[in-house]
């Protein structure tokens, strides 16, 4: 039993069908497949037949799923979930007429949510992002991405980086932190955008001794930061080798896309409005485009991320919830692959791509989003007679069970 090929397995699904995802394309469909894992990473997804007759000898935990398909877990690489308070109002004012970017000049949008988070104590906004974590899990998200940005002092920054964390070590799921300090300039720094970099800069070595940082964001846009300032926290996060992201060509072509493309940064995110330029640098630099359809849908936006020329270059797609209380207060990592599907065209297959594999990769996180021995052993199990069923209904209950790292979490 020394040897760790005959040590038991932790469990073994039988029953379902997999996709497993592996390869470059295609679902990776394996017809009656059987997933076992042990020590929290896969040691079998293939066929149940290439296994003994007797499930039981291998593992004293054998599930039989009765049908349906197990996908890898889904990673949800862009959220700004911990928060407090809401924005339900700003939606009424903007199905009035009012504008994202006026209502953000007139002191509301995320300098509205900065107050509502500074206003809030560590337990209190771990109680109120819990539910939201909670629901992304539900509907099958085993990695959350979390997002900084509403504290903009050091203090804020840090409470809502350690809710983060706590909110992994409560649900038993893995979170990335992004630290996303230059999101929007404080009423403090009013007229000193450059004088808040650099205090932005300031505070990252701190909050990286800590372990709250794996990755540094900013808002590169007319209502957020130039392009210069950004490379400044970006050198910064160099120094410390950190990786880096970028809130890149959402609702103007800032330059955003070839900026972090040039750091080799993991993703350029929104990109609806990146140009050829900006998309040819994502590919050489292996930068990650990632869709947020959610805040495309709720600001009613129409112009499309440049799709065709992502899939020309061979850039690869990932698809996130946004998740946060002005443009995407979506609490449904399916449902954001759905908008993906009917905005964007995506097809099914590349919206379970995007919010698996190709997620994975714009965390940087090699170990999941494909299910293959070796990797974390994150998968949920879905009542689905077809992989295109999950980008195909709008709401409802599909995973019948969620494992991350070979534990039942949902
Ligand atoms: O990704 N673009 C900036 N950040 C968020 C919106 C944040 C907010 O409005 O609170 C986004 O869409
Ligand atoms: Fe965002």
């Amino acid at each position: 039993m020394n040897d760790p090929q005959q040590a038991p397995w932790d469990g073994l699904v039988v029953g379902a069908s997999l996709a497993t995802l592996d390869g470059d394309r295609g679902y990776g469909e394996v017809q009656d497949g059987a997933l076992g894992w042990r020590d929290g990473c896969i040691v079998h997804a293939g066929p149940r037949a290439a296994l003994p007759a007797d499930p039981n000898a291998l593992s004293g935990v054998v599930i039989d799923a009765g049908g349906g398909w197990i996908t890898p877990g889904l990673v949800d690489c862009h959220t700004h979930l911990v928060f407090a308070g809401d924005r339900a109002g700003e939606f009424e004012q903007r199905l009035q007429g009012a504008g994202y970017e006026e209502i953000a000049r007139a002191g509301g949008g995320i300098a509205a949510t900065v107050r509502a988070v500074r206003a809030a104590d560590e337990d209190t906004l771990l109680a109120q992002s819990l539910p939201r974590a909670r629901a992304l899990l539900a509907d099958g998200a085993t990695t959350l991405e979390i997002k900084s940005g509403y504290g903009l002092d050091f203090d804020g920054e840090r409470r809502m980086l350690r809710v983060a964390r706590r909110l992994g070590a409560e649900l038993g799921i893995a979170v990335r932190t992004t630290y996303l300090a230059a999101h929007a300039l404080p009423p403090e720094f009013a007229g000193r955008a450059d004088a808040y970099i650099e205090a932005v800069i300031g505070w990252l070595p701190r909050l990286h001794a800590e372990g709250l940082v794996d990755a540094v964001d900013a808002f590169v846009e007319r209502i957020g930061f130039s392009a210069p300032q950004a490379q400044r926290v970006f050198e910064a996060a160099r120094t410390l080798g950190l990786p880096v992201k970028l809130h890149a060509d959402q609702l103007s072509d800032g330059g955003g896309a070839a900026l972090v493309a040039g750091f080799e940064g993991l993703s350029a995110d929104h990109v609806e409005h990146t140009g050829e330029a900006g998309v040819r640098a994502m590919a050489a630099a292996g930068t990650v485009a990632v869709l947020l359809p959610g805040a495309f849908h709720v600001l009613r936006e129409t112009r499309l991320p440049p799709l065709d020329a992502f899939r020309a270059h061979g850039v690869p797609m990932a698809v996130a919830t946004d998740c946060n209380p002005g443009t995407s207060p979506l609490l449904s990592l399916r449902q954001a692959m759905q908008l993906a599907c009917t905005h964007f065209r995506l097809t099914p297959e590349e919206a379970l791509r995007g919010a698996t594999v190709n997620a994975a990769r714009a965390l940087g996180l090699r170990d999941r989003g494909v299910l293959r021995p070796g990797m974390r052993a994150d998968f949920v199990h879905w009542a689905v007679a077809r992989p295109a069923e999950l980008c195909y209904w709008l709401g409802g209950q599909l995973a019948a069970s969620v494992h991350a790292g070979g534990r039942r979490v949902a």
